[in-house]
């Protein structure tokens, strides 16, 4: 703990801050950030089993005078840390002094609600503990993997928020990571303990919806990112990234590390790792290749422009103006005509993986599939259906 000591003015935060800054050993991270964990237990002083998190302040990049403030009070930092002590909070705020009555600073507005969770009785849930549990999580390389629960959900965040693309995160071992969870509108519950917890619910005639069980949360009770549409929430996981402009219909779905770069219309599948473009359109129940499981290698990208018709599928990427014909389904392996110059050859269509300006379809009379160099474009996507505004 360390010794209490009152900032009178901004000088003396200044001073402090550099004072912190100079000592051995001191980096800056690349993101901190406050928030709740919600902690579950068997019974009291067991083991915590972290359902969820969720942050009210996050710092990429920025806000490094908080985060002297934080290196200095707390003892031990790793990559995230449970603030269970009143104590610490009070050392926190009096080096914030110079700042406490000011508005427009999230970090202290978090420390502030935080605090207040610190001496609250916890939930006792079909016989077991619920309790929220105040935590800084902090990450000093994005390159490397997530190595807590917590950590993993600010990962996620920072996808959904759109301070991170798709792929640009280290995910690695995050299934490990994320505890299976019952998804309710009571907030989330340990699957394991579900089952007593509807008898109960139904003997004394109150009602509780549980919408899945998962490792993932609905992105939608997390984040909810400017200009988008979604029409049905559980399509979206917690940890896509939905570019201004998109669309998600309820066929549509979007995967974890995973979205759309612009706007787009999305009513068929963007599996995890996928990334699509401005401008385009993944046809009704159109899918997109993954690579979690089934053995597909190739991490899949859709360019700009591009239409996948309805029920069509892919398992290439695709460069700029690609069309794919309705109910096509290209695989990796699948022979391709390639009408092109004036020349017809045969390949597998993983040689055209990438290639812009495209229309892949399988002939009505030969039944085999082509490609060919788009003559017109598609009409692109309509201005008026997809204002999100
Ligand atoms: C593939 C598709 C775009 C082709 O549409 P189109 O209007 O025929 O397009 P084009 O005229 O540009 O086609 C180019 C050429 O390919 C030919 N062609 C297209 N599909 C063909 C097929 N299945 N068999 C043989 N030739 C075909 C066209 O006849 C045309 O030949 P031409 O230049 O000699 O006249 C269209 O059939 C399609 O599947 N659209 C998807 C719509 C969709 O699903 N939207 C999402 C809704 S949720």
């Amino acid at each position: 703990m360390p010794t209490h000591l009152t900032l009178k003015n901004k000088e003396e935060f200044a001073e402090f801050v550099a004072e912190v800054e100079s000592r051995p050993g001191y980096t800056k991270p690349y993101a901190f950030a406050l928030g709740v964990a919600t902690c579950w237990q068997r019974a009291v002083g067991e083991s915590c089993k972290v359902l969820d998190t969720r942050f009210i302040a996050i710092n990429v990049g920025q806000n490094y005078g908080t985060w002297a403030v934080l290196v200095d009070a707390i003892d031990e930092l790793s990559s995230s840390v449970d603030l269970t002590e009143a104590e610490t909070f009070r050392h926190l705020m009096d080096r914030f002094h110079p700042f406490l009555g000011e508005e427009g600073h999230n970090n202290i507005d978090a420390l502030r609600v935080m605090s207040s969770l610190v001496d609250e009785d916890p939930e006792y849930i079909a016989g077991e503990v619920r309790s929220r549990v105040p935590v800084l999580v902090v990450i000093n390389d994005p390159t490397e993997a997530p190595t807590t629960t917590t950590d993993a959900y600010l990962r996620l965040h920072l996808l959904s928020l759109r301070y991170v693309q798709p792929r640009q995160i280290n995910l690695d071992g995050i299934f490990g990571l994320l505890n299976n969870v019952a998804w309710t509108n009571r907030g989330p519950i340990d699957p394991e303990a579900m089952n007593i917890f509807l008898a109960f619910d139904n003997i004394s005639g109150e009602s509780i919806g549980v919408h899945s069980v998962d490792k993932f949360p609905r992105m939608i009770d997390y984040v909810v990112p400017s200009g988008v549409r979604i029409a049905d929430g559980n399509r979206v996981r917690l940890g896509a990234y939905l570019a201004e402009g998109t669309t998600v219909m309820q066929e549509g779905f979007c995967n974890f590390n995973a979205g759309t770069l612009g706007a787009c219309m999305v009513e068929g599948r963007i599996s995890a790792g996928v990334i699509v473009g401005a401008h385009s359109d993944i046809g009704g129940g159109a899918s997109i290749m993954g690579t979690l499981s089934g053995g597909g290698q190739e991490v899949i990208s859709v360019g700009e422009h591009c239409l996948i018709g309805a029920n069509a599928g892919i398992g290439i990427s695709l460069g700029d103006y690609c069309t794919i014909e309705a109910g096509l389904y290209l695989t990796a392996s699948t022979p391709v005509t390639l009408n092109a110059d004036g020349a017809t050859t045969v390949v597998k269509a993983k040689v055209l993986s990438g290639a812009s300006g495209l229309l892949f379809f399988r002939h009505g009379e030969t039944g085999r599939v082509e490609a060919r160099p788009h003559s017109t474009t598609w009409g692109g996507l309509n201005e008026m259906l997809h204002s999100n505004n």
